[in-house]
Parts: structure tokens; C-alpha cells; sequence
């Protein structure tokens, strides 16, 4: 996508193969800062701490560090206690896991000697693959929007609402549940975001206006709150979000709050749709709310909140009583039957496991 008149990409490779680039994105909207990433161990903080998030672009940010890696022990066994490590950064997002596991498998058919070249290539084909994954989302998403706004009154702005960021800077490139907008706003479909701030590390606030801003897409930033208001007065036409893990049965994990937004979907007759590349699909889980695993972050997180001062500089302000308990969930998991349907590159589909099981080509 465009930031600044230059087509940017999240992730990329140093041209010597011996780091790989990303954009800071603690950093956005505020300041512009890439990190340049030279081992696994730099790679799995960055994932931690979430300079890199959002689920595609953890699995490809891992999968280059599964390719570090190899410059210096690619024997099986220091590759499976290093996607171990990688897995372990960040526990719901089922891509991380999907895409170390594609290098081990790829890898394992390559002698030791020549598995750097083979691992840099590979991780440069997921992060490909990516970009044609999502902008391929965009294109069945954008005949979703056109259905809908064919029912609107001529020259309404459809009116999307989306929560967190799964955007290009949550994958790639082209985002997921934002992909379908930027492929609108170059049709000339006329579309309006609400963006939900996404506590409690917001998202919304910080990345998705952020970026709906660069690419010149209108927006309105509204509380996490505000979703049920707004659909109960008919200002949402449809709900889209992205996801992290899909399980066998159709049900979403999506980052918290996701599942309240479903549930207002669900009682104003507003479409709720998940957008999601077929990397996000855990077709060995079963059962969604059951099985995910949920994120538990850092009570900080909650507790208090970055920003500028009046002088320009990031700073972290308090928000809660010293030492105020908290708990901080990082996603929930909505059930199939609130979802009104999967945008993946492969077309749409019913969030149902035989929907899933024929789209994905899942034994
Ligand atoms: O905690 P984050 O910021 O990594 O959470 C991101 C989300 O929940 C996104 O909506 C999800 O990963 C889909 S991204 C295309």
C-alpha cells in the first residue's frame, strides 16, 4: 500500500539475506521507525512485544525468523526448538504456528548445507503468498459490498464497521477485512468506516485510522462502545472483521471485544462478516470456543496508555489506581452461528464445517 506516495510492504528482506526488515508498529501513528531483525531471538520479541501483530503477518515474520535461524544451526533438531520458541510468542493466532510448520516441512526435504537458500526462499514465497491471498479476499469481498450497497439509495456511502486492525499492517499487505474497502475505494464504490478504538492496546485508534488515512478511505473513529448504537440507528450497512484462528466448525477468534460486536450484528439484522486467508483456518480444532487458545497479556496493557505529550514525545500515562487487579484477555471467540459468513481468496463461504471443509480442500 501507499504511505507518503511510496508503495510500502510490512516485512521485507535485507538484499544480503542476513536480516529481515519491519515497520515498528508500537511507533504508529505517531512516528515512522523500522526495525531491522537479525536473529531468531530479535524476532521473537518483536512478535511478543507486538512491533510486528495481526495474525498473517506474525506467520510470515516467523517464518523469516525459521530462515535466520538456518545461518546459524539448521540440523532438525535446532530447527523444531526454534519454532517452538517462535510458536510460544504469541499462543492464538494459528498462523504463526501454520507458517513455521511449512518451513520445517519444506526444509526437511532439503539436505542441512543448503537450507538457508531454501529457507529464505520459502519465507519470501509465504509473504508472497500473502499479498495474493489477501488482495484475492478484497476482490470476493468487494462483490459482498456491491450486493449490499446495491439495496442502499443511490450515492450512499456504504458504511462498514470494523474492529482492531486487519489491515495491510496486520498482514503483508492489503489487510484482510480492509482489503475488500481499498478494492471499493479503487472501484469507486463510495464506502465510510467506523473504526472501533479496540481496547485496550488500540488498534483502531492507532493503526487502522492511521492507515485508512494514508490510503484516503473515509473513516470515523468511534468507541468500542458505540458499535450497538450505531447499528440499533441503521448507520452500519455490515460488520467486517478479521481473525486470528478459525476452528473446524466455523467459530472466529478475533480480538476481544469482537464477539460483543457479533451479538449486536446479530440483533439489528446487521451482516457480520470475517475475512480471512485460508493460513488463519485450524481445521484440526473442532470446536472454536472450546479449543482456542486465549492470549492472557500483561495488566499493563489496561492499566495505563501510550500517547504524545503536549511536546511531541511518546510517553505512558496511568489510567487505573496503582495496583489495580486486572485481567486482560487478548481475544474472544465468536460462535459460527452469529457469523454471517467467510471471505477467504478462494470465493465465500458458510461458517460451517462442510462450507470449510469444501473451500479449504481440509480432509
Ligand atoms: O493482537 P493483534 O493486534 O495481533 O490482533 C490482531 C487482530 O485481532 C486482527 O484482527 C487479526 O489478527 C486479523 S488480522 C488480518
Amino acid at each position: 500500500m501507499i504511505v507518503a506516495g511510496q508503495a510500502r510492504r510490512t516485512i521485507w528482506p535485507a538484499a544480503e539475506a542476513d536480516a529481515v526488515y519491519v515497520i515498528d508498529q508500537r511507533s504508529l501513528p505517531h512516528h515512522w521507525q523500522e526495525l531491522r531483525l537479525t536473529d531468531i531471538a530479535e524476532v521473537h520479541q518483536a512478535i511478543r512485544a507486538m512491533a510486528v501483530r495481526g495474525a498473517p503477518l506474525i506467520g510470515a515474520t516467523a517464518a523469516y525468523g525459521l530462515a535466520l535461524q538456518c545461518r546459524h544451526e539448521a540440523t532438525d533438531a535446532a530447527l523444531q526448538a526454534a519454532k517452538a520458541f517462535l510458536d510460544g510468542a504469541r499462543p492464538t493466532a494459528v498462523n504463526l504456528a501454520w507458517a513455521t510448520q511449512r518451513m520445517i516441512d519444506r526444509l526437511a526435504t532439503v539436505p542441512v548445507e543448503a537450507r538457508c537458500d531454501a529457507a529464505w526462499a520459502e519465507a519470501g514465497a509465504i509473504a508472497d503468498e500473502d499479498v495474493a491471498a489477501n488482495e484475492a479476499i478484497g476482490e470476493h469481498g468487494l462483490a459482498l459490498l456491491r450486493e449490499i450497497a446495491a439495496k442502499k439509495p443511490a450515492g450512499a456511502p456504504l458504511q462498514v464497521l470494523t474492529h482492531c486492525n486487519a489491515g495491510w499492517l496486520a498482514t503483508v499487505d492489503w489487510g484482510t477485512a480492509l482489503a475488500p474497502v481499498y478494492k471499493a475505494q479503487a472501484a469507486g464504490l463510495a464506502v465510510h468506516v467506523w473504526v472501533d478504538e479496540t481496547r485496550p492496546r488500540n488498534q483502531g485508534a492507532s493503526l487502522t485510522a492511521w492507515e485508512l488515512g494514508q490510503q484516503g478511505v473515509p473513516f470515523t473513529l468511534v468507541a468500542d462502545n458505540a458499535g450497538g448504537h450505531l447499528m440499533q440507528r441503521g448507520q452500519v450497512d455490515l460488520v467486517i472483521v478479521g481473525a486470528d484462528r478459525v476452528a473446524a466448525n466455523g467459530d472466529v477468534c478475533n480480538k476481544i471485544g469482537t464477539y460483543l460486536k457479533a451479538l449486536a450484528a446479530h440483533d439489528n439484522g446487521v451482516p457480520f462478516h470475517v475475512a480471512m486467508p485460508l493460513s488463519t483456518f485450524d481445521a484440526a480444532l473442532a470446536d472454536g470456543v472450546a479449543g482456542i487458545p486465549i492470549e492472557e497479556r500483561d495488566a499493563r496493557e489496561l492499566t495505563h496508555v501510550a500517547g504524545l505529550d503536549g511536546k511531541g514525545e511518546l510517553v505512558e500515562v496511568q489510567l487505573a489506581p496503582a495496583g489495580c487487579p486486572a485481567a486482560n484477555p487478548a481475544f474472544d471467540v465468536t460462535p459460527a452461528r452469529l457469523v454471517s459468513g467467510l471471505i477467504t481468496e478462494r470465493g465465500r463461504c458458510r461458517a460451517e464445517a462442510g462450507a470449510l471443509r469444501s473451500i479449504s480442500g481440509a480432509a
